[in-house]
């Protein structure tokens, strides 16, 4: 938990408690106890002050929770065992009955929690391992399934030796059986002052109004609301106070999930086209060589062969044996092709062939052929590429691509690749240009790439290197996607910066910071050293350092002086793309074993290229042990940026308004990476809408925010919410997508600070102050010191209209004074018109679209106001553009 909030809440509590037990007749001290009563649940705590009847803090409550291994079968706790030391808690536990690894972490207060480690034993499993003294030194005693017993000692409980076998006899356990709640359960036994488990109770009561907070929803407002109606709000935007805000708040990121590279953006027609697919891509399905192809019709075998490869990284291809001619292989692309009547597809396909052959490819639908060509094949014992043309003469939403030898003989082909010309900004090799679009009319200021999960990847095999995704699309090297399915990486580096350059964005890799995702189902080198544990050895990180400043050179090098920035140029783009930040590592758990590897990465490359903004990470979650070591590491190393994630319930954004207020101004600034509210409809939009306009007030200390996923094909996504769901044809941009377009096409970098007065219409003297009232409206006005346009963003969450005056004197007075004017000349002067757009709807409902109008303006005896009824449930954006 945010120790600040923590606090707050403490102390709000306490003096509550303190109020109402300063007699009561505690003892000093009590007994606690620690245990854990299901591997699924987390370490629990109860009390007793006679060591025999126990109360249990919380319901259950999870003090910690293990983060080892991937979601849903892991993150077990087995038979914690927790050692009270020089007043730290020190706390072990078995991580699954198959693993050589155990848990590690230690607390002051048993409340917040040092971030996990996972110690690796050389030894077949590490089973209920238990935690003692001797001398200077902790020991972890554990077992192995075939009942032996073995020691491991350290002297700062974070460097264990190598496993030592003892004797049975001297594996010794602590642990008291107590009985919690009707249960018996094992547990280690401290005695410790009564203030300690008050404090803890506090606590879990504190997380507990917390939790309820979260939980408000706007389909309960008719009765929360029942008596506020009739309110009206006076906005006085005070120009003459306003700061400087980064011009890059609004970013996408783009992540490999859901289908939207391979299927999605990446406009490539043919799935599975250098026949690469392979069961590890997709084990529930059995995805092999052959998915996505088959064979149709008789007189020809097809196998899958790997001798003489089209490239080292590509190395498997189609063997076609024909006996007898008439039968095809047929690729159904992504859940079939779409194709537009009258547009060109350009064919490329990569045939090997002893004698001289010819090929009919064909785009068909059911029994009726779009498009045809004739391939006439050389002889010879070279791969030679072949490419056509195809125009179908009709429309279709599920063709298929046909190869279909004519002839008797063999053939060996592979990368079969069909591109329609029409990619966003018509490039070769580019994206499908209605998704790119819909992602450039958000006018996002920057884009990150590849992931998110994707970066760090499953296993350490799986890390994401921008290498393996540059060059000829055929000398790429796929590999299975962490969300199950292929990453083909046609879709790779120099596209993702070309775009970048197409719609005007700042590039924003983020890469690994040398370790997998700690949620890793798969393991290290030797396949059972899970997780993070399993990361590139200190040796291996100076080749992956290496890597990262090699990505610096490649974008930004002389293509005239540099290997690198010459394979750039021979991909088609000579100058540098001008890249500015890396990001290192995606909400890590912040491991030794990651902090290590992160530190030693940031600070070469910040000594290496100073001119690089690297964007740090403080873990998955927006308070909680990752997230105060993340900033601390932020605040000692003094990163300039590092990345915040959170996916929250409506409530959170309604209830934590002031959540960037408290950053400090002149410290490390933070990328909102990652954040989405969980859901797709109206409510949904309306507190991002809302949190934004509390993020654009911090926007001299929140720079960049990105909502994520960005992308989701309809049939193919691992993760709901998402900004824009699409099939094969349609694009399909969800609420949430119009308020973050909305941010993003009227941004500006100056905010203008403004207070909201509420008051009743019936009784203007009568001030609104019920703060869950307040909190539903939010408010922000920006200016683009470029244009002098003022963008005005409001946001209602109430049931009710709300009207709104806005005070523009002091807006127009500074305007007057920055054009060199001496006398005040009216907003119409400055501003011709008052357009608004404005999204709003049924709050239970998706897929609204924004509609626009003009508001108010008074100009009357040099008293300029804007006058505007915010409807209930909406999000307004105003724009006054300044007469050119
Ligand atoms: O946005 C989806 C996933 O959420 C990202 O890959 C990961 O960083 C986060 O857990």
């Amino acid at each position: 938990m945010n120790s600040m909030k923590k606090q707050t809440l403490c102390v709000l509590a306490a003096m509550i408690c303190a109020a109402q037990q300063a007699n009561a007749n505690h003892p000093d001290s009590v007994y606690i106890a620690t245990y854990a009563n299901s591997p699924k649940a987390g370490l629990h705590v109860a009390y007793s002050s006679d060591n025999s009847r126990w109360i249990g803090i919380g319901d259950n409550y999870d003090f910690v929770k293990s983060d080892f291994g991937a979601w849903g079968s892991q993150k077990q706790m087995f038979a914690p065992s927790v050692l009270k030391h020089d007043g730290v808690w020190y706390a072990v536990w078995g991580v699954n009955t198959d693993k050589r690894q155990f848990a590690t972490t230690k607390s002051s207060d048993l409340w917040l929690w040092k971030p996990q480690d996972y110690p690796y034993m050389d030894v077949p499993e590490v089973l209920e391992p238990v935690l003692s003294r001797e001398g200077d030194e902790f020991v972890v005693m554990f077992k192995t399934a075939d009942g032996s017993v073995y020691k491991t000692v350290s002297r700062d409980f974070s460097h264990w030796s190598k496993a030592a076998k003892i004797d049975n006899a001297d594996y010794i356990s602590q642990k008291q059986s107590i009985s919690v709640g009707g249960a018996r359960v094992e547990a280690d036994v401290n005695r410790v002052p009564w203030q300690f488990v008050n404090s803890l109770i506090t606590n879990v009561d504190a997380a507990a109004q917390r939790y309820a907070r979260e939980c408000e929803r706007m389909t309960d407002d008719a009765s929360r609301f029942a008596k506020v109606n009739d309110i009206k709000a006076f906005l006085k935007p005070d120009a003459n106070n306003s700061k400087a805000i980064s011009n890059n708040l609004i970013g996408i990121f783009f992540e490999d999930i859901n289908y939207a590279a391979d299927g999605g953006l990446y406009a490539e027609l043919i799935q599975n086209r250098d026949f690469e697919y392979s069961e590890g891509d997709n084990r529930r399905e059995k995805w092999n060589a052959k998915t996505s192809w088959t064979l149709e019709g008789d007189g020809t075998e097809w196998s899958i062969v790997t001798d003489n490869p089209l490239h080292a990284n590509n190395s498997h291809n189609s063997l076609l044996k024909t006996e007898k001619v008439g039968a095809r292989l047929v690729n159904s692309g992504f859940d079939g092709i779409v194709v537009k009547k009258g547009e060109k597809y350009d064919l490329s396909i990569f045939f090997r062939s002893k004698d001289a052959h010819k090929v009919r490819v064909s785009l068909r639908e059911g029994d009726k052929t779009l498009a045809s060509t004739v391939v006439s094949l050389k002889s010879g014992a070279q791969w030679k590429q072949y490419g056509a043309v195809l125009v179908p003469s009709a429309s279709a939403e599920k063709a298929v691509l046909a190869i279909e030898p004519m002839q008797k003989g063999e053939l060996q082909l592979d990368f079969v690749s069909l591109f329609p010309q029409n990619t966003f900004k018509n490039r070769k090799n580019g994206m499908r240009a209605d998704i790119a679009q819909i992602l450039a009319d958000m006018k996002p200021r920057f884009v990150r790439f590849p992931g998110g999960c994707a970066s760090h990847g499953n296993g350490i095999e799986n890390i994401y290197h921008w290498k393996h995704s540059v060059g000829k699309p055929w000398e790429r090297k796929g590999d299975f996607n962490i969300w199950n399915y292929h990453q083909s990486r046609g879709l790779g580096f120099f596209e993702y910066f070309q775009f970048c350059e197409d719609i005007g964005a700042e590039p924003l890799p983020v890469l690994s910071a040398g370790v997998p995702c700690q949620n890793s189902s798969r393991g290290g080198r030797d396949g059972k050293n899970d997780g993070q544990q399993g990361g590139l050895s200190m040796d291996e990180m100076k080749d992956y350092l290496q890597e990262l400043l090699d990505l610096i050179e490649w974008a930004n090098g002389d293509a005239k002086k540099s290997k690198l920035a010459a394979m750039r140029a021979e991909a088609g783009h000579p100058k540098p793309f001008n890249l500015k930040y890396l990001g290192i590592g995606n909400e890590d758990l912040i491991s030794d074993v990651f902090v290590e590897r992160y530190n030693y990465l940031c600070r070469e490359i910040r000594k290496a290229h100073p001119e690089i903004t690297v964007v740090g990470t403080v873990g998955p979650f927006w308070e909680g042990s990752d997230y105060e070591e993340g900033w601390k590491i932020a605040k000692q190393e003094k990163l300039d940026i590092v990345d915040e994630h959170y996916y929250n319930q409506p409530g959170w954004y309604l209830n934590n308004h002031n959540f960037y207020d408290k950053y400090d101004r002149n410290g490390t600034k933070v990328y909102l990476g990652e954040w989405a509210s969980k859901g797709n409809k109206l409510e949904n939009a309306l507190v991002e809408a809302l949190h934004l306009t509390n993020v654009e007030r911090n926007a001299d200390v929140v720079v960049m925010s990105s909502y994520a996923p960005l992308l989701a094909k309809e049939g193919h996504t691992q993760w709901n919410p998402d900004l824009i769901y699409f099939n094969n044809s349609e694009v399909k941009p969800t609420a949430n997508y119009y308020v973050q377009a909305l941010f993003g096409q009227n941004s500006g970098d100056e905010y203008i600070p403004a207070d909201v007065d509420l008051r009743f219409k019936t009784d203007r003297s009568n001030r609104v102050s019920r703060s869950d009232v307040m909190r539903r409206i939010g408010t922000s006005v920006v200016r683009d010191s470029k244009t002098g346009d003022v963008f005005v963003k409001l946001v209602n969450c109430l049931p009710e209209d709300v009207t709104l005056t806005v005070d523009l004197n002091d807006i127009i007075k500074v305007e007057t004074i920055k054009s060199g004017k001496n006398k005040t000349l009216g907003a119409s002067n400055y501003y011709l018109d008052a357009d608004y757009t404005v999204l709003t709807g049924n709050i239970a409902e998706g897929n609204q679209k924004p509609t626009s109008g003009t508001a108010k303006v008074n100009s009357e005896s040099d008293d300029f106001s804007l006058e505007y009824t915010m409807p209930k449930y909406s999000f307004t954006v105003i724009k006054l553009v300044k007469r050119k």
